[in-house]
């Protein structure tokens, strides 16, 4: 066989695999196929329906101003659809093959440029970019994460297939009919609560906050109040009146009132 014949590439797979019996990734993916309920390094691969997908994205309200990041990828469904939104998104998928099959879709999609894989450990993965964190792991991953996930910036969305996050109630729940989902058709939506906690000074008296995730329970002067933090927006009730005003930083600003942190 005269080598100068040979494609190049094809000359470096063949001696590859003649050297150590080993298929090169790129070719082994292109007949890669996963197998629903193959091992992963925490979780198990399992799709997302689409028409879940489609949900939990709606329900995050994703804009183009979002970066979407998918924990745990898969083949790459959410990340690519969210691209083809036109919104940035980045999967993190431990298993190479499975990364280099959503490389392989995006492209055939033509999103390649919005919708970017990384092989990486979702714990090792730094999450602060993220405004939108999709996933579909398991109630005790989930639970692993929440206290991450709790530190993001304030409004930030984190949607998850069917688990939940114990304590911290979703903020929205949405679970699809037979038509079109069959299994696993349960999206759930947090919204990152500012951090409210603490004493406040305001015009009417002290405002003291006892926090627990997004609701919210205290003191305005002496009247109590129950309310609530999505995001940075805060609202709460004192002796039948309503609250409503932004957390930025060490101050509330309200409409028609002002609060600054003193502790
Ligand atoms: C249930 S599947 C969900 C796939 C995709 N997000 C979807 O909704 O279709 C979970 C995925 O997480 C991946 N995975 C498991 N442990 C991981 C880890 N520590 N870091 C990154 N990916 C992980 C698995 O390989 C699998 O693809």
């Amino acid at each position: 066989m005269n080598a100068l014949l040979f494609p190049k590439r094809l000359l470096l797979a063949l001696s590859i695999v003649l050297a150590t019996g080993v298929l090169p990734r790129a070719q082994a993916t292109d007949t890669y196929k996963p197998q629903v309920g193959q091992p992963g390094k925490d979780v198990v691969w399992v799709p997302s329906p689409q028409a879940l997908v489609d949900t939990m994205l709606d329900m995050a309200k994703v804009t183009p101003q979002d970066l979407v990041m998918d924990l745990g990828s898969g083949d790459g469904r959410t990340v690519i659809t969210a691209a083809k939104r036109g919104v940035r998104a980045v999967g993190v998928e431990y298993n190479p093959d499975l990364v280099q099959l959503s490389r392989n879709a995006a492209a055939a999609e033509g999103v390649s440029d919005r919708a970017t894989f990384v092989q990486a450990d979702l714990f090792k993965t730094d999450l602060s970019q993220a405004s939108v964190i999709t996933m579909f792991l398991l109630p005790s991953i989930n639970l692993q994460l929440r206290p991450t996930l709790l530190t993001l910036k304030p409004g930030t969305r984190v949607v998850s297939n069917t688990f939940h996050m114990e304590e911290w109630e979703p903020d929205e729940t949405k679970t699809l009919g037979p038509v079109g989902c069959s299994n696993w058709c349960t999206a759930m939506l947090w919204i990152v609560p500012a951090k409210a906690q603490g004493t406040w000074r305001t015009p009417q008296g002290n405002l003291t906050i006892t926090q627990s995730f997004q609701m919210i329970s205290g003191t305005l002067g002496s009247t109590r109040i129950t309310g609530k933090v999505t995001g940075d927006q805060i609202s709460f009730t004192a002796a039948g009146s309503q609250y409503t005003g932004r957390v930025i930083g060490d101050s509330i600003q309200g409409s028609n009132w002002t609060a600054s942190r003193i502790n």
